[in-house]
């Protein structure tokens, strides 16, 4: 009986992937040329083996070559046209909203919560957004959030002489505790740790299958989204109360005024009356969004820079002149940030060649004409930046790490014109990318002015089911002599 269930469900997936192909090839003249791959599965395995090693390039170069910078494929479950050519690319990101829309697999909106920023549309997404970019806007972190990055990166940093570390560890640990100061004012302790420990089963859930059972990857990232979701609860009743009791009582108004400018005070400020739930996804959406990112960053530029001795002989001659300036354990400033170019170098390339983002998922709301092919109604793209940052033809040498490429171009931001994109664009542009440069500056300044370090083993560069090194980049310590 099973058998022959199973028998029937294979037929009727099989007529229906027969009939989507014959109503693509109806459609050939004028959807972007490529292949559907196999029934079902499309080119989805293709995909994952060629990412899953430290070469995922030939996944699109061979599809390039053969169809030109736009073609289509089947991952994922959904036929997706890949593009790769800045204008197109631009195109996309600039039409959010329009022609496009972000686009995300209910298991992935389940875990982030339906009020995050990543899954809003319209005016509310708008208004949220331009509130999320104020409150990590340059003037924010000069006065606000800078002398918090500077302590905490160096109170983490305090145990690591004469140890072996796993540095990408560490630099999720500093990005958790970051940004949990900045969102909410909480510094580091016992509350904060337990809530990152069912974070990272959290984080997990989105690189998993997503099976809800309690016993796989994906359940146990559902249980722990409710437990974070509860604890960031506790802190929003706690901080609506202070609100409540600062209205009465003097005494608090120094401390309240201090969290009034962390994102939970702009949030409880807001004349949207955000209620008790949006506030929860909303935060913890901000705490996905900035956590695995920056700290991949922070992680691959060290690993590319101790490959690189060059650019580390010249990265650290720029930290040692600003710290020659100070006085020992002296905290650093925006000044100091602002006198780093080579280390924004060092950055811009980091990102360039190994984007933890690279390329966004859209889906298209009306058919859509580009460069001369159409984008059926519903169809997913996706704009591949890392296709466009790897590309010969845009950049010289454009698959090695070379940050002195940037001493000569100023294209360091997601501006209009630009085939830059670490950052996306247009009106979905990240929020943190003035705060992620930030945190990474002072993370590398504290790194190379205070220790030395070497690979305790060899490790690789995989892009699936994210961009990581293998073994977690195993490094040993050691404490410099004071400069
Ligand atoms: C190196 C670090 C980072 C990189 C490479 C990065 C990259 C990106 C990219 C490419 C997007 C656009 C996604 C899209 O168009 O669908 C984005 C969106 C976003 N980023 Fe970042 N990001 C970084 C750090 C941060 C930090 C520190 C924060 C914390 C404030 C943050 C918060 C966000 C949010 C909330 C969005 C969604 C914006 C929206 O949908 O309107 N990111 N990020």
């Amino acid at each position: 009986m099973a058998v022959s269930l199973l028998a029937a469900l294979f037929v009727v997936l099989l007529g229906l992937g027969l009939l989507l192909r014959l109503s693509l090839r109806r459609r050939r003249s004028d959807i972007p040329p490529g292949s559907l791959g196999l029934p079902f599965v499309g080119e989805t395995l293709q995909l994952i083996a060629a990412y899953k090693t430290e070469n995922p390039e030939p996944f699109i170069d061979a599809r390039v070559r053969r169809y030109g910078r736009l073609f289509t494929t089947h991952v994922f479950g959904e036929p997706t046209v890949f593009i790769t050519d800045p204008d197109s690319n631009r195109f996309v990101l600039q039409n959010e909203g329009k022609l496009f829309e972000c686009s995300y697999p209910s298991s992935i909106s389940n875990l982030l919560g339906r009020h995050s920023l990543l899954l809003m549309k319209g005016n509310l997404h708008k208004k949220m957004h331009s509130l999320t970019m104020s409150f990590a806007n340059s003037t924010i972190i000069r006065d606000h959030l800078f002398v918090d990055i500077d302590r905490l990166v160096r109170y983490n940093m305090d145990t690591w002489d004469g140890r072996r570390i796993l540095l990408q560890d560490e630099a999720k640990k500093i990005t958790f505790e970051l940004t949990m100061k900045q969102l909410m004012s909480v510094d580091p302790g016992e509350w904060t740790e337990r809530l990152r420990k069912e974070y990272l089963l959290l984080i997990e859930g989105f690189f998993s299958l997503p099976v809800p059972l309690f016993f796989t990857t994906y359940g146990r990232a559902l249980k722990a989204r409710t437990k974070v979701a509860d604890a960031l609860r506790s802190m929003v009743r706690e901080r609506r109360r202070e609100a409540i009791a600062t209205g009465r009582e003097e005494k608090y108004e120094d401390e309240v005024e201090k969290k009034k400018k962390d994102m939970l005070g702009a949030l409880l400020e807001s004349e949207e009356g955000f209620s008790e739930e949006e506030t929860v996804d909303f935060l913890l959406a901000l705490l996905v969004a900035g956590y695995e990112t920056t700290s991949t960053i922070m992680t691959l530029a060290v690993k590319f820079l101790s490959e690189a001795p060059a650019a580390l002989s010249l990265l650290k001659e720029e930290h040692d002149g600003i710290r020659g300036k100070k006085k020992p354990g002296e905290s650093l400033d925006w000044s100091d940030y602002k006198s780093m170019p080579f280390t924004q170098c060092v950055i811009n390339e980091t990102l360039r060649v190994a984007n933890i983002i690279s390329g966004v998922f859209r889906r298209a709301v009306s058919d859509v004409q580009i460069k001369g092919y159409t984008i059926p109604k519903g169809w997913k793209v996706f704009a591949s930046f890392r296709a466009v940052h790897l590309d010969y033809d845009v950049y010289k040498d454009a698959r090695s790490f070379n940050p002195w490429r940037w001493q000569t171009s100023n294209s360091t931001t997601s501006s209009p014109g630009n085939i830059y994109t670490p950052f996306g664009g247009g009106p979905r542009l990240c929020p943190g990318y003035e705060l992620a440069r930030v945190e990474i500056s002072v993370f590398l300044h504290h790194l190379v002015t205070s220790f030395s370090w070497e690979a305790a083993e060899e490790d690789k560069l995989v892009f699936f089911p994210t961009t990581r090194t293998q073994k977690r980049y195993p490094i040993n310590v050691r404490r410099r002599k004071t400069l």
